[in-house]
């Protein structure tokens, strides 16, 4: 630990200590990481991790935590041996919000239909859409709750969740609302974001008029339900001029700003992130050396989604570059019934590693402290004193097993806000 890390925290009142773990694992620092500062971890070996109620309190070698520890208190206690200790992982982009099914698209495209041929011919985003307009809220949110137990069986502990199945006022408005009353019973913690602007919906005509639309009667309303706005821009969706309305509305109702985009095609999307102070711009696999180094000088967060590459077999995003010019990385799963049924971050660090050439230290950042900057958040993607005590036991030999282990993501214990799960 550091010696003096547990001072920062009164010691009264410990409710569980996790003990003799062979390692406990996290980013050093705090905030958006980048530089050198991305991927540099702290390892604690052997370590213990206490924890009052729902923060840790110190964590460090075994008898230093057990020193600090007054005697009379009476705890849980977790045999941390032969175990790995991670921050419990943060997924900064989902869409967990749908109803319906996908699977015939899928096999469709496995006999060579294209993703962006599909979405044109009114299926794909658009049939989803039908499907979660069709179902009542109840139906939602039970969907929603799901889909986040699917997230937390592979560590997702936190997690952002999209509208922008609905479309209309009413199912955005359900939307907003499922994902609310899910996050509410589902032990992952849930940060709604308001994709109003996913795509044109077949009852409008034009991108204009649908954007007008939403900014006049379905965003009031949305707002308060969400802390996040997103759009997709890109052909066949939004056009940089559509989606700058979209954004400038949505930042006047006090949204945190995201965009889809570079998915297919690079058209404005990075300069027009940069000038409204977006929180990130999400997808980059057609992202230029320009456009990858304008966002890695400026204060928006990359978000990469290598499921969703692999999933549509997309070009590689300009990863490395990104993260050597110094751009604040983060990776997230996409999960999503179209591009990327995929809910698993081990899985998505490993596509990190094996096809974006990060370190697994930079995939853990990445899923960790960078996801919570992404998401605004300052107590959680680290293991440290005053953090909330979400904490990952892993079954391994060493914590590089997270990314390195393909598909086989292998948890002991999960901790979350300090309980046992
Ligand atoms: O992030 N790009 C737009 N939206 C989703 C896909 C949605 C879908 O196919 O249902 C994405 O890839
Ligand atoms: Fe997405």
């Amino acid at each position: 630990m550091c010696r003096g890390d547990s001072k920062l925290m009164p010691m009264a009142d410990i409710s569980l200590l996790i003990h003799d773990l062979d390692s406990a694992v996290t980013p050093a620092g705090t905030g958006g990481l980048r530089g050198r500062q991305f991927g540099e971890l702290r390892v604690h070996s052997p370590a213990s991790i206490a924890v009052s109620a729902d923060r840790i309190v110190a964590v460090g070698p075994p008898d230093e935590v057990l020193r600090e520890i007054p005697t009379d208190d009476e705890f849980q206690s977790v045999d941390g041996r032969g175990k790995v200790a991670l921050p419990g992982l943060i997924d900064c982009h989902a869409h967990p919000a749908f109803l319906g099914d996908r699977a015939a698209e899928f096999e469709l495209r496995s006999s060579g239909a294209g993703y962006e041929e599909i979405h044109a011919s009114g299926g794909g985003i658009r049939s989803t859409v039908a499907a979660t307009r069709a179902g009542s809220e109840e139906e939602l949110r039970t969907a929603v709750e799901r889909h986040l137990r699917w997230m937390l069986e592979h560590g997702t502990m936190t997690a952002e969740a999209k509208s922008g199945y609905g479309l209309d006022r009413e199912t955005e408005l359900k939307s907003l609302r499922a994902i609310r009353a899910a996050g509410e019973i589902s032990p992952v913690d849930v940060y709604p974001t308001f994709l109003g602007a996913h795509t044109v919906p077949p009852e409008f005509e034009d991108a204009a008029g649908y954007v007008e639309f939403v900014i006049h009667d379905v965003l009031p309303e949305a707002a308060p339900l969400a802390r996040f706005a997103d759009v997709f821009l890109e052909r066949g969706s939004f056009e940089a001029p559509e989606a700058k309305l979209y954004l400038q509305a949505c930042r006047e109702h006090g949204l945190a700003l995201r965009l889809h985009a570079d998915q297919f095609s690079e058209r404005g999307a990075i300069p027009l992130a940069v000038e409204f102070r977006a929180r990130s711009v999400d997808h980059l696999e057609s992202t230029g050396e320009e456009g990858a180094r304008l966002l890695a000088k400026s204060d928006v967060a990359a978000v990469l989604l290598p499921a969703c590459g692999l999933f549509l077999d997309l070009p590689l995003p300009p990863a490395r570059l990104l993260a050597d010019e110094g751009a604040i990385v983060a990776l997230a799963t996409d999960f999503n019934p179209g591009s990327s049924f995929c809910e698993s971050l081990p899985l998505v660090m490993n596509l990190a590693c094996t096809r974006l050439r990060l370190t697994p230290a930079e995939a853990l950042c990445a899923c960790t402290a960078n996801a919570a900057h992404v998401l605004g958040l300052q107590d959680v993607g680290r293991l440290a004193p005053g953090y909330r005590a979400d904490v990952l036991l892993l079954d391994a030999p060493d914590w590089r097993h997270v990314a390195y282990h393909l598909g086989g993501d292998r948890f002991a214990a999960m901790i979350k806000s300090g309980r046992i799960l």
